[in-house]
């Protein structure tokens, strides 16, 4: 219950930067704009969003842009709570593989929150995102 309610606004907050820095996002080849945000153990917000190139290769997630700026920031030591999606059609998206693993090197109890596949908001651990994700011991 108590749980419930910090959770919701732990993530109104972060939506709510995540849609922020979504309008920044250089998006001209898929038009598609993502913001995120996410939220330390230690309390600080950090947000991305998505920057696309030419090279469509070279394009990096809002995801990945919001955890590296935290990790400039702070350090590798950083770790990640909890981290928001947002899109520009409010469809559904889930952080795609690559970024799973990112979010799980930082957060490896991170609660995401994002727009699922049936239209519902989400809110999952990363463990159910990415099972079994990779760690060098
Ligand atoms: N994208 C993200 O930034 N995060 C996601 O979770 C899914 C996809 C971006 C990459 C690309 O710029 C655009 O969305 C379309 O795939």
């Amino acid at each position: 219950m108590a749980k419930d309610s910090s959770n919701g606004k732990i993530r109104n907050r972060l939506t709510a930067a995540a849609r922020r820095a979504m309008k920044n996002a250089h998006a001209p080849y898929s038009k598609f704009k993502v913001g995120a945000a996410l939220l330390t153990t230690t309390g600080k917000v950090f947000a991305g969003c998505n920057v696309e190139n030419a090279s469509y290769g070279m394009t990096n997630c809002a995801e990945r842009t919001a955890i590296f700026t935290a990790v400039a920031q702070l350090g590798p030591k950083m770790e990640i709570r909890a981290i928001a999606i947002t899109n520009n059609h409010d469809a559904p998206c889930s952080p795609c593989g690559a970024c799973r693993q990112v979010i799980y090197e930082f957060g490896p109890e991170a609660m995401v929150f994002f727009r699922g596949k049936s239209g519902r908001d989400e809110e999952l651990p990363i463990t159910a995102l990415l099972p079994e994700g990779f760690r060098l011991r």
